[in-house]
């Protein structure tokens, strides 16, 4: 008899007996006796549900019964018959064995915990409904990002975690460092790069360099920020998406910020009877409703400058009251997408004075051709733009921001040598995740976040 997945059983038309019989190995949920047999709930987390095994008293491993409490890992082995119950198959079985016991301090027994506590138990947490049902789309989407690009002829770049050039200015790396942080006499000189290096905040420059070769990229890896927000938006490291498209302006770019974010909930919209039903049943009602509304409806493209209008005309009562010039803050996006327009927006073309230095400035010399997608319960879900393609304006940004030309010059060299427009996005996964599910803190869509002044695990 071969093992199976739970998952695999419960999908099955016909009982799934392999030569006459399954063997099953999971971890007990709950398990009731009664005089004559023991029900028990037991799960592998290949899916949400558990498979109700049905031991009988007098079958080899039954003198273990006592012993099979929440938590402990068991193998059953019997065939699977029809169930009276709400799946359509449970095992009857024919052996059980413990084996790994779990005595009663283990600390998910079956009740309501807070996600807080949750938190504190962060290498028990996937064996609840929750979480595994999270850690499991987490997987399934990344599936789904790689198959969007895939299908439309992108090319999946790696770019360095470690780099010595801090894409979004912001000073907002982590130092990489071999030097003793205590000794004296410290330089960069004598540090492994023999240069200041960090960890990435973006793959975006180093991207670039490969769309203006490969004419459209992507990158999809670990991000480093150490900025000091304690928001349920922010972690210090999460992943990001980062597609770099050449030959491609800010409209463009926007089509296929809007094409992924679709591709995104449809996948979302797939899952039936598994994952998505749980989100929706249980942690957002209103999820299916918004996600099909995504599908279906055009997003909203709104110019900085309208969107500031739109603010100030609205009588609604902001602690930052909006003015031009000011960067949104996240009242300001969640009132746009969630009560203005009830829908994803497309903020684009804002003041180059709150933006990085390599997005394209406009004609009227005051905005760059940025993007922020917005979507209802997150705020910011993807930043992008189109780049500075122009050697001089590029040039002009590193003076005139004071940063040190001769280290991005392999930068500029994209311009000096056949240069084109090109454009891009990086879309945060975490919060990818939280949209698509409604969880509401991107503590909880990570395995292990971390945020600042916390490092467990
Ligand atoms: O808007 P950001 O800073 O844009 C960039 O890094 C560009 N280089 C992207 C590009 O054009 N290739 O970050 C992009 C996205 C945000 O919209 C947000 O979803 C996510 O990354 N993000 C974070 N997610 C979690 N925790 C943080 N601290 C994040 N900072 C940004
Ligand atoms: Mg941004």
């Amino acid at each position: 008899m071969q093992r199976s997945l739970i998952k695999h059983i419960l999908a099955a038309d016909a009982a799934p007996n392999e030569n006459g019989g399954v063997v099953v190995k999971g971890w007990v949920r709950t398990r009731r006796d009664s005089k004559a047999f023991s029900f028990i709930e037991v799960n592998d987390g290949s899916c949400l549900a558990n498979l109700q095994v049905i031991v009988d008293a007098g079958i080899p491993g039954y003198e273990q019964i006592s012993l099979l409490t929440t938590g402990a890992s068991v193998c059953a082995e019997g065939v699977l018959v029809e169930s009276p119950g709400r799946q359509k198959w449970e095992l009857r079985a024919s052996r059980v064995q413990l084996i790994g016991g779990a005595p009663e301090d283990y600390p998910l027994q079956k009740k309501r915990h807070s996600p807080e506590f949750l938190r504190s138990i962060a290498h028990l947490r996937p064996r609840t409904n929750l979480y595994s049902a999270i850690f499991r789309t987490r997987s399934r989407l990344a599936a789904a990002v790689h198959q969007f690009f895939l299908e439309r002829d992108f090319v999946w770049v790696h770019t360095p975690i470690i780099t010595a050039s801090d894409c979004e200015g912001a000073g907002e790396m982590f130092r990489v460092t071999t030097l003793d942080p205590l000794a004296e006499n410290k330089s960069f000189e004598r540090d492994f790069f023999g240069k200041p290096a960090g960890l990435t905040v973006s793959g975006q420059l180093e991207g670039e360099t490969m769309a203006c070769a490969l004419s459209n990229i992507y990158t999809f890896g670990p991000t480093f920020r150490a900025e000091n927000s304690n928001t349920t938006r922010h972690a210090a490291e999460f992943w990001m998406i980062e597609p770099e498209v050449a030959f491609c302006d800010l409209k463009g770019d926007m089509d296929i910020a809007e094409a992924f974010l679709k591709h995104i909930a449809d996948s979302m919209l797939a899952d039936v009877g598994g994952d998505f039903e749980f989100f929706c049943r249980f942690v957002d009602s209103s999820l299916r409703e918004r996600l099909e509304a995504v599908s279906r409806t055009p997003f909203v493209r709104c110019s900085y400058t309208e969107a500031i209008e739109i603010m100030q005309n609205s009588g609604h009562s902001f602690e930052y009251p909006p003015h031009w010039g000011m960067d949104l803050q996240t009242e300001h996006e969640r009132f746009l997408t969630e009560q203005h327009f009830k829908s994803p927006v497309i903020v684009y073309n804002y003041p180059a004075s709150i933006k990085p230095f390599y997005m394209r400035l406009n004609d009227d010399g005051r905005t760059v051709t940025a993007m922020d997608v917005l979507v209802p319960g997150v705020g910011e879900i993807i930043g992008g733009s189109q780049r500075e393609e122009r050697l001089e304006v590029l040039q002009g940004n590193i003076e005139r921001l004071g940063m040190n030309a001769e280290a991005y010059s392999w930068y500029s060299d994209l311009r000096r040598y056949g240069s084109v427009p090109h454009a891009g996005f990086g879309v945060g996964f975490e919060r990818l995740i939280m949209f698509v599910t409604g969880v509401q803190n991107i503590r909880d869509v990570l395995p292990y976040p971390r945020t600042p002044g916390n490092c467990e695990f």
